[in-house]
């Protein structure tokens, strides 16, 4: 039988149809995977050579380990966390509560978010989250402080992706790995999850700093798979900027027209 060439491509219509589409799925699949992997190498590398010239990793760390014990000499000194925990405590947890009272009122921070404070120390700012209605939040610091702050370092996070809707932390100058610093935050937080950051640009920071930051133009291209979605001026304990990142929804475009050929 002589087939129907007027049907023919009515028929295949759907199908071709069909093949396009999943094909420009698969690309899209593919891309993913490609920058994936781009991220996974700059974020487990010693990177320090590619560093964009606005942040700078102090030298002097002779070993992971050397670096730790720095961090902790000043974080297990027991005069000073007597101090943190007793007349430091209400005025600091009074700072961060308006921090985050405020982040609520510009709708990037909610009642309901799963909250993580990195480099948390005692967890004042735990406690502030708390305060303004934030209750499940948490803290890690090298130290912990039952029950407010795990251990965990931040350049391992203890956690599972994607496991927070909003991350806060004051101590990036603390990351002797920046890019694991931002690579974990991104790896943590569930898609369309917030990050916010408060850090020093206009000066240089303590002698307890791994890094230096001289501008916020580092931190948007450690961010890779968030967008910069607010900047402003600060005073935070010492700290001039607050930086606000959403780490970006994946594009299912391509899948949600699949079912219409
Ligand atoms: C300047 S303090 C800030 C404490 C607290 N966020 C505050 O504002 O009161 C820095 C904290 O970062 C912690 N820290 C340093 N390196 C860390 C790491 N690799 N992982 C987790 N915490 C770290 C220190 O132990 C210290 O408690
Ligand atoms: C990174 O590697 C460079 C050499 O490529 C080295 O000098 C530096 O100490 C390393 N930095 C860290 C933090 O490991
Ligand atoms: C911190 O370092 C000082 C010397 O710089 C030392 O005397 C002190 O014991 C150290 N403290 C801790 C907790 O490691
Ligand atoms: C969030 O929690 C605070 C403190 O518990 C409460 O006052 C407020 O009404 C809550 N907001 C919403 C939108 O539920």
């Amino acid at each position: 039988m002589k087939p129907d060439l007027q049907n023919l491509p009515l028929i295949l219509k759907p199908f071709i149809l069909f093949i396009f589409l999943s094909s420009l799925s698969f690309l899209a699949f593919l891309s993913l995977q490609t920058s994936r992997q781009t991220l996974n190498k700059t974020t487990t590398e010693n990177a320090s050579e590619q560093l964009p010239s606005d942040l700078k990793i102090r030298p002097g760390y002779s070993s992971y380990d050397a670096y730790l014990q720095r961090q902790l000499n000043k974080t297990l000194n027991p005069k000073l966390r007597e101090i943190w925990t007793t007349r430091d405590w209400t005025r600091k947890v009074n700072v961060f509560s308006d921090f985050f009272e405020n982040l609520k009122q510009r709708e990037l921070l909610f009642n309901g978010s799963k909250s993580l404070c990195i480099g948390a120390r005692v967890g004042q700012e735990v406690a502030a989250l708390k305060r303004v209605g934030v209750d499940d939040s948490v803290g890690i610091d090298l130290v912990p402080y039952p029950p407010l702050v795990l251990k965990g370092d931040f350049h391992h996070q203890p956690f599972d992706d994607e496991t927070f809707d909003f991350e806060f932390s004051n101590v990036f100058d603390h990351a002797l790995y920046p890019w694991k610093f931002v690579g974990e935050i991104e790896r943590t937080l569930k898609p369309g999850g917030i990050c916010v950051l408060h850090v020093l640009v206009s000066r240089r920071a303590d002698k307890y700093s791994a890094n230096d930051l001289y501008s916020v133009k580092p931190l948007e291209k450690m961010f890779k798979k968030s967008e910069l979605v607010e900047l402003r001026s600060i005073d935070g304990f010492g700290l001039d900027t607050e930086v606000v990142f959403r780490k970006r929804r994946i594009k299912v475009f391509f899948f949600f027209f699949l079912p219409f050929c």
